[in-house]
């Protein structure tokens, strides 16, 4: 097949929620949808309760699993499509915005109940300003929760989007009779039966006709139709264009668990979301009808045997066809890096593969070559953006428990950063080691794998920072930024990339310093070029 057909026939998404709102059942049963597995419960959730490390310590002990659920990959009606592991978990956000910079669409969960949470307003934010196209679904219909309109307008005002509902559900909760399917123009009749895999729909022409009626009983089909005749009144009419655009973002409803709602879903995604997008380099825009191949790691994973030390670097592909044994380039570091054994993901294993092409994942195996953004060509120098270290909020020392060991720390350390599971900042003032993350359980999982897979031992110590910024001064020069280092010499450290970054004790103290100092930009994702 040509390069041209492999990409009009792909899509690669994300899957994004707060937890338990239903982002593994819904994977699992569109992997159902896909034949790609046989029966519910196969697909593993990598969630962690709240806070339990134990959760995390046996997921690693699992990696197998982590491994395989990163990506996984199906057919469906000749469509291959790619989901991307995002971890719900807040301690994890920071993979989930890497993730996020490799799918081309993302569909967002949100719980019937409990409407629009944390997590997802986030994770939402970060996909708007990337005018990252979202479907949104509704899920749990089979359990009371709020009003669908209700629903839609938080949906507008806590997650800024603006919203077209396709589907809409008849009666909730206890009353739930099924769904409209507004854009398909029927009915899908709920029957609470858990194990159905395919389901009926019966097709209503004309929603005034009392075949309405005598499907759902009068009153039902009533209601449906004032609501209806609402959501035309309301909502601005679905527009492929502003879906693409992220301007306008299509609803849907249905029970994820009760395979409810999901073909509907499922049919519609294959139908509008797009194929592998162009991407933004240093140089230029990339796109993925290009002949030659490039691609970007965007999520490193430790391999699943501890006793060799290799890793996994995921590759989504931008543009041409990537080929097994074959020379590409490593932009960073300027070397011709061949691959004979490139994996690709399906929901149940990972496999060889000879070509992959754009929109795909490959996983390459890596002795500690790959940092997170490295881009990969054919030879053009050039190198992806948008891969951003964000404001960790969690500061400890690290400190060396075992002096035999130093060596063993330092790699580990070294590659625990490259895989983004924290970041290491030296101070200026006395060159110590400071490591800063998003989330308070990394802490723990980098003492643990230090141990496990490095045979090192660290110890923590407290420091008090509210926040670390990356600075900007407009004049390197001038007297104010000499001013800001005199002044602030002791809250001053460098960041992998040497890049300057302030560590601010409290909130007041960043306000303050930010006012008395405005020639300098004190900024909290580390990409601001
Ligand atoms: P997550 O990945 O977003 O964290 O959510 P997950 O799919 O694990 O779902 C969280 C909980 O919500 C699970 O229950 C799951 O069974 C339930 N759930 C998902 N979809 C629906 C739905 O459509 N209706 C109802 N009523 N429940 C749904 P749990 O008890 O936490 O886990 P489990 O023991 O059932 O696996």
């Amino acid at each position: 097949m040509s390069l041209l057909k492999e990409i009009q026939r792909r899509k690669t998404f994300g899957i994004i929620s707060h937890p338990d709102a239903g982002k593994t059942t819904l994977t699992e049963k569109l992997l159902l949808f896909g034949g790609a597995i046989q029966e519910a419960g196969a697909v593993k959730s990598n969630k962690i309760k709240k806070g339990a490390t134990s959760d995390f310590m046996e997921i690693e002990r699992q990696r197998g699993i982590s491994v395989a659920t990163s990506v996984l990959a199906f057919e469906y009606e000749g469509i291959k499509i790619n989901i991307l592991d995002t971890p719900g978990h807040k301690d994890f956000a920071e993979d989930t915005f890497r993730t996020l910079t490799a799918v081309d669409s993302v569909i967002v969960v949100i719980d019937v109940a409990k409407g629009v949470e944390e997590q997802t307003k986030k994770l939402v934010e970060v996909c708007r300003m990337r005018n990252i196209p979202m479907i949104v679904f509704i899920n749990k219909l089979d359990r009371e929760g709020k009003d669908a309109f209700e629903l839609l307008d938080e949906i507008e005002q806590k997650l800024n989007l603006r919203v077209t509902p396709l589907s809409f559900p008849i009666g909730m909760g206890y009353d739930f009779k099924g769904i409209y399917n507004i854009w398909e123009k029927n009915v899908n009749l709920f029957s609470g039966d858990s194990r159905k895999n395919i389901e009926e729909t019966i097709e209503i022409k004309d929603i005034s006709s009392n075949e309405l009626d005598k499907l759902i009983g009068e009153k039902a089909a009533e209601n449906l139709r004032s609501e209806l005749e609402l959501v035309y009144e309301v909502y601005p009419d679905f527009d492929l264009q502003e879906y693409l655009s992220g301007t306008l973002q299509p609803v849907f409803f249905g029970s994820a668990l009760n395979n409810f709602g999901v073909r509907e879903l499922l049919d519609c995604f294959i139908e509008i979301a797009p194929k592998p997008r162009p991407k933004e380099s240093d140089t230029r825009l990339v796109k993925p009808e290009e002949k030659e191949f490039s691609g970007f790691v965007f999520k490193i994973h430790a391999n699943m045997d501890p006793k060799h030390r290799d890793r996994l670097a995921f590759v989504k592909i931008v543009s041409g066809t990537f080929e097994r044994n074959t020379a590409y380039l490593h932009v960073r570091n300027g070397k011709k890096l061949k691959f004979s054994s490139p994996n690709a993901f399906f929901a149940d294993k990972k496999e060889i593969v000879d070509v992959s092409y754009p929109g795909d994942i490959v996983g390459l195996h890596d002795t500690g070559n790959f940092k997170i953004g490295d881009t990969l060509t054919e030879g053009e120098e050039m190198r992806y953006k948008g891969i951003p270290s964000f404001s960790p909020e969690h500061f400890k020392y690290i400190n060396n428990a075992d002096p035999m060991k130093s060596k063993q720390l330092e790699k580990g350390v070294d590659q625990l950063m490259d895989e983004g599971v924290a970041q290491l900042f030296i101070l200026e003032l006395n060159g110590r080691k400071v490591i800063g993350t998003v989330g308070a359980l990394q802490f723990e999982v980098i003492q643990y794998r230090l141990e496990h897979e490095y045979g090192a031992k660290c110890s923590y110590e407290n420091l008090n920072v509210h926040k670390a910024c990356w600075v900007e001064p407009k004049d390197v020069k001038g007297a104010e930024f000499a001013d800001f280092k005199r002044v602030k010499s002791k809250y001053l450290a460098k960041d992998k990339r040497g890049q300057l970054v302030f560590f601010a004790d409290s909130a007041f103290t960043l306000q303050m310093t930010q006012q008395k100092y405005p020639n300098i930009k004190f900024h909290f994702v580390s990409e601001f070029e």
